[in-house]
């Protein structure tokens, strides 16, 4: 966590600030910010004297701490150390260490055939930039065989053109007409959006559930050590994920960006303390999806703006009680959602129905989505 951050965060049990106790720090280089990294330590709160590690860099500022030690292991055990873990959860966790199973679930946001799918997402494109090194180029390419046509057609025209890139274009257009000077991104997955819009904004805070995401997040946008291959699929023949990528980092951090875990429904932060509050392809993800909406609000100033996005693949439970807080007229995901957005008090500007959204499963299967996204005000 760097050191600059800490202003921002609240205890997530009490909502009061947190002081930075840190045990192993990486000093600023090549600039004059005077930020430092901090690897491992604590966040302890000043008014309800709970404490939250830093755990290979990554605040974990999350109530239970124990339980989420233990259900995020699959994460945390990759890159800490377990003489890094709080002695106070040690036995609770090298227990549940023991017990990792080795295969992936599509659901599982520690896998790392899961995380890989996300990073190609975000980091990777089609076009060559400074997102994709020559190095990089033709990604999507098994290494020998035959490559597909269609695969490479599907890549070649909607790769580059999903919810981030739309996001961060609607974006920085609005900052040209308003102040969007701070962003705060709930489920920010592995946090491309964060370079995207790092040349137009001032700050910027991410925050997700998954352990593995956010120090794939540090490393990928702040340049912060990360002590693992970083590999992606290509042929399953040869693995889950079995070809390495080398991405560029970016040569410094100075402050500006950080990421953290936490809960987006009991969030480590203060409200009504950024321009824009951004939560992309998240809230099929809630037991409660009309929380999302009240809490991008309490999170923007007045006159601030709310943007999201989803392909709404609801568990049948989330749908059932869906259906059930809204007007029979509501009949459609899109619909439904919007009308969410506008009971929390945001007025929606602008909006796409159907963007297609691509995930890179392996060199023989494309995943598409469908998403809906939209850009809302909260009046001032
Ligand atoms: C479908 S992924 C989307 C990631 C990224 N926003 C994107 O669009 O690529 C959903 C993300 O939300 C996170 N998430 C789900 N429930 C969460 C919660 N209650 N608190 C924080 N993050 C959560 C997951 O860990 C995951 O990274
Ligand atoms: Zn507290």
């Amino acid at each position: 966590m760097l050191s600059s951050t800490v202003d921002r965060l609240r205890c997530p049990a009490c909502g009061e600030s947190v002081t930075l106790n840190a045990n192993h720090s990486l000093p600023s280089h090549g600039n004059d910010s005077g930020v430092i990294e901090v690897r491992s330590g604590r966040l302890t709160c000043h008014d309800c004297d709970q404490s939250y590690p830093i755990l290979a860099g990554v605040a974990v500022l999350i109530e239970d701490v124990g339980s989420y030690l233990v259900h995020h292991v699959k994460g945390i055990s990759r890159l800490v150390p377990d003489s890094d873990i709080p002695k106070a959860f040690r036995r609770d966790y090298l227990q549940a260490k023991a017990e990792i199973g080795s295969e992936h679930i599509e659901e599982d946001l520690e896998a790392e055939r899961v995380t890989a799918l996300y990073l190609m997402n975000h980091y990777l494109s089609v076009g060559i930039g400074a997102r994709n090194p020559a190095g990089l180029s033709d990604w999507w390419k098994p290494a020998a065989g035959e490559s597909s046509p269609l695969v490479d057609d599907l890549i070649r025209s909607y790769w580059d053109r999903g919810p981030l890139t739309q996001m961060t274009d609607w974006l920085v257009s609005r900052s040209k007409k308003q102040k969007i000077e701070s962003v705060v991104e709930l489920g920010c997955g592995v946090g491309g959006l964060a370079l995207r819009l790092s040349p137009f904004i001032r700050t910027y805070l991410g925050v997700d559930s998954s352990f593995a995401s956010i120090a794939l997040a540090r490393h990928l946008s702040l340049g912060l050590p990360y002590d693992r291959p970083i590999r992606v699929p290509a042929d399953l023949i040869a693995g889950s994920v079995s070809r390495e990528v080398r991405i560029p980092a970016p040569p410094l951090f100075d402050g500006r960006i950080d990421f953290v875990v936490g809960d987006i429904e009991s969030l480590p932060l203060a409200p009504e303390s950024y321009d824009a509050s951004v939560a992309l392809n998240a809230i099929d993800m809630m037991d409660d999806p009309a929380r999302l909406p009240e809490l991008q609000a309490q999170l923007v100033v007045p006159g601030g703006v709310v943007a999201q996005s989803c392909p709404y693949v609801w568990s049948e439970a989330v749908s059932a009680r869906l259906r059930e807080s809204l007007p029979k007229s509501v009949k459609d995901s899109a619909t439904a959602v919007e009308r969410l957005y506008e009971n929390a008090g945001l007025e929606i500007r602008e909006r796409i129905s159907h963007l297609p959204w691509l995930f890179y499963k392996h060199a023989r299967q494309l995943e598409i989505y469908s998403v809906h996204l939209f850009l809302a005000d909260k009046n001032s």
